[in-house]
């Protein structure tokens, strides 16, 4: 049994949705914790003011009884509160009555850098806002609402998960300046998010298949929110450039490393050292100052679409970020350790500690 997560929900429609399956019965939530985390994704400087415009609040439908999980599915909805201005521009039916509010002229300006293009000539749709609205990051909300959920399984085990913004714009302090002047020149940043989990025992993932290695998890899970061009496991691309003498952590008795620059894993495996990767974020593709495109609906010169936008999402990206890296390493200690309730895991982790401290 493993933890799986399948989402559902476009920007502008009615909510989004996750389905947890996998997790323990037993597992106590805090509604609390959710809606901090999900309203955390929602801050920082350089946001669009849709961030103002609704405070998002997980619902729960399924899987749960008075905070408990019962080790059923588990099924979270969050509304997009601005759908209240596209009920009819993004109605799951045909709409009735006449087009008001918005989204409803087709967009034909495909913006570079973003799903407009590729998605229409994939999907062989004739507006873009069909490609646009899933693509958008705006579903990185129920990301954000399954990562808490499996950071509470984490703190069970003694596993914290945290994101932290590393720079943006290229700068590694100051840049809310960087912001304001992007800002000012309707320009866009992008920057790079550090993910540390500390309290991680030796032994999540394997390296007996590509697909088991947890670095190559975690690089997926990375890759797999949107904006996201680069990841870093440990020291990463600065490893390629020194000799093997200066790279390696060197084993000191007690199993303990002088240094941590593997970040925390060998061999796909977790070593038992602080989990440290990276991600780089590149400048988001909406500029208020709109790229060359082409109008889809003639073949003629044009520039790109402008719709409200964020001019740097890298704060929310480090949320975004903790949160997926927390699913996977939940998922990689639910493989681990088994566990159908809690209690079960929480045996198998006190068992799998003893044996490894007696090495
Ligand atoms: C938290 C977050 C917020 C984002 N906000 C915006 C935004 O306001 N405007 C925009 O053009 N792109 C935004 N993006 C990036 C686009 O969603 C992304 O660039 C686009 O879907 C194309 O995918 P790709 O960049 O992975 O190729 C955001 C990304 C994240 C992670």
């Amino acid at each position: 049994m493993t933890l799986q997560l399948s989402t559902a929900g476009e920007s502008h429609g009615p909510a989004l949705v996750a389905i947890l399956t996998g997790l323990p019965a037993g597992l106590m939530l805090d509604r609390d914790a959710i809606d901090g985390d999900l309203h955390r994704r929602q801050q920082g400087y350089g946001r669009s003011p849709r961030q103002q415009l609704e405070r998002d609040e997980v619902e729960v439908l399924a899987g749960l009884r008075h905070g408990r999980t019962l080790g059923t599915p588990l099924a979270l909805l969050v509304r997009n509160r601005d759908h209240r201005n596209w009920e009819w521009g993004m109605s799951p039916w045909p709409p009735v009555g006449e087009p008001s509010g918005k989204g409803t002229k087709p967009v034909t300006l495909p913006r570079p850098g973003h799903a407009d293009l590729a998605g229409v000539l994939k999907y062989g749709h004739e507006d873009v806002r069909d490609a646009l609205e899933r693509a958008s990051a705006r579903h990185t909300a129920v990301y954000v609402a399954a990562g808490s959920v499996a950071k509470t399984l984490l703190a069970e085990l003694g596993i914290s998960v945290t994101g932290s913004v590393r720079e943006i714009g290229g700068q590694a302090e100051g840049w809310t300046a960087a912001i304001d002047d992007a800002r000012a020149d309707r320009d866009t940043l992008g920057g790079v998010v550090e993910v540390r989990a500390t309290g991680v025992f030796a032994g999540l993932g394997s390296y007996a298949t590509r697909e088991d290695r947890l670095d190559a998890r975690l690089a997926a899970a990375l890759m797999g929110v949107q904006a996201v061009k680069g990841v870093e496991v440990g020291d990463g691309f600065a490893l390629a450039r020194e000799r093997g003498s200066a790279a390696h952590d060197e084993i000191e008795p007690g199993l303990r490393r002088r240094s941590n620059r593997a970040g925390g894993i060998e061999a796909g495996i977790s070593n038992g050292e602080e989990i440290v990767v990276r991600a780089g974020m590149k400048p988001l593709p909406t500029l208020m100052r709109p790229l060359d495109s082409v109008d889809l609906a003639t073949g003629e010169p044009a520039q790109a679409l402008v719709e409200r936008s964020d001019v740097a999402a890298v704060e929310a990206l480090s949320v975004v970020a903790e949160a997926v890296v927390a699913w996977e390493l939940a998922r990689a200690a639910r493989e681990k350790l088994g566990g159908d309730a809690l209690a079960d895991m929480k045996a198998a982790h006190a068992a799998y500690l003893e044996r490894t401290r007696t090495r």
